[in-house]
């Protein structure tokens, strides 16, 4: 199959070599061109894309059989929500009407984000549960997931993941959280977080695309862990000075949940890393 990666950066290029070893043939897309060399090694194409105009995704579109679509706005710093809607919406919305002269293409896969669930207090949340995203940057991912199952028909599946946070080679534990080892962080630690490692995400896309999955399914790990647990092992493994609590109020504003993967699983999913590896 003909395939385009749209948005080739962490999660894409690791799913667009392992496609491409599968014996599809990738296109992967980066807004920076720098990175043609990088990505060219993963996929058979590389290209830079930088507007998502609708006329622009029609060029691009021509000849492929799936879409995955894995944007996240390119910055070392937190964004605006404007930024975010430029990035997620515009390209949804216009990848939609894109869509509409290629019926050839039969599935688009879209890394969305559990972020859309919200705070559930630590209860248990399925693709069934009702989303309460907590800011405007987790509403406008969920009006991105809206936009493009309204593409779905008999001929193209529409496939949205919700990824937990993503850890892996390169985004380790240790490089990601050790800076704040020994610090004092506000509330209890007693909130759970959600997570995924990379091979997982990379797995869970070819059987999505093996059996043309459509509609919403978390891609998660089957083992919640607070934030405290997970600070406690991280300085316990890297012998680092622990994290303290200051038991403030802060906790009840952050999200607390836990993602059931149990829709996945039930197509026959089988994580690689059932539980995080600190
Ligand atoms: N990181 C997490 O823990 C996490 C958790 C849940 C969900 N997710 C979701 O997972 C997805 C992938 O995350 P990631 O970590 O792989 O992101 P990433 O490494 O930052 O890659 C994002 C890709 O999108 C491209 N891009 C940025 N703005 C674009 C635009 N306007 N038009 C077209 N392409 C654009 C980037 O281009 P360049 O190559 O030029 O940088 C890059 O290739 C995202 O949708 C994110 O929301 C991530």
């Amino acid at each position: 199959m003909n395939a385009i990666i749209i948005g080739c950066g962490y999660v894409g290029s690791a799913v667009a070599q392992h496609w491409r070893n599968l014996g599809h043939v990738i296109t992967a897309t980066t807004t920076t061109q720098d990175r043609l060399g990088e990505l060219q090694k993963v996929a058979n194409q590389a290209i830079v894309l930088k507007r998502c105009d609708e006329e622009t995704l029609q060029t691009i579109l021509q000849n492929q059989d799936v879409v995955f679509l894995s944007l996240a706005p390119t910055a070392n710093h937190q964004v605006d929500s404007d930024m975010y809607e430029e990035t997620y919406l515009h390209t949804a919305n216009n990848l939609v009407l894109a869509l509409k002269h290629f019926p050839n293409i039969k599935q688009l896969i879209y890394t969305s984000s559990s972020g859309v669930y919200g705070n559930s207090n630590g209860a248990w949340v399925s693709e069934l549960s009702p989303v309460a995203p907590a800011d405007r940057h987790a509403e406008i991912l969920h009006e991105t997931e809206q936009v493009l199952l309204s593409a779905s028909s008999p001929d193209l599946k529409v496939c949205i993941f919700r990824l937990a946070a993503i850890y892996g080679p390169d985004r380790e534990f240790k490089k990601r959280l050790s800076g704040l080892a020994g610090t004092t962080r506000p509330g209890t630690g007693n909130q759970f977080t959600n997570w995924v490692h990379l091979d997982d995400i990379v797995s869970a896309s070819e059987l999505a695309l093996a059996r043309q999955l459509e509609g919403v399914y978390n891609v998660v790990n089957d083992v919640p862990i607070t934030a405290r647990e997970l600070f406690k092992q991280l300085c316990e493994r890297y012998e680092l000075p622990e994290v303290e609590w200051d038991g403030s109020d802060a906790a009840k504003r952050s999200n607390s949940r836990r993602i059931s993967n149990q829709k996945l699983k039930a197509e026959g999913y089988q994580l690689i890393h059932p539980e995080v590896e600190i």
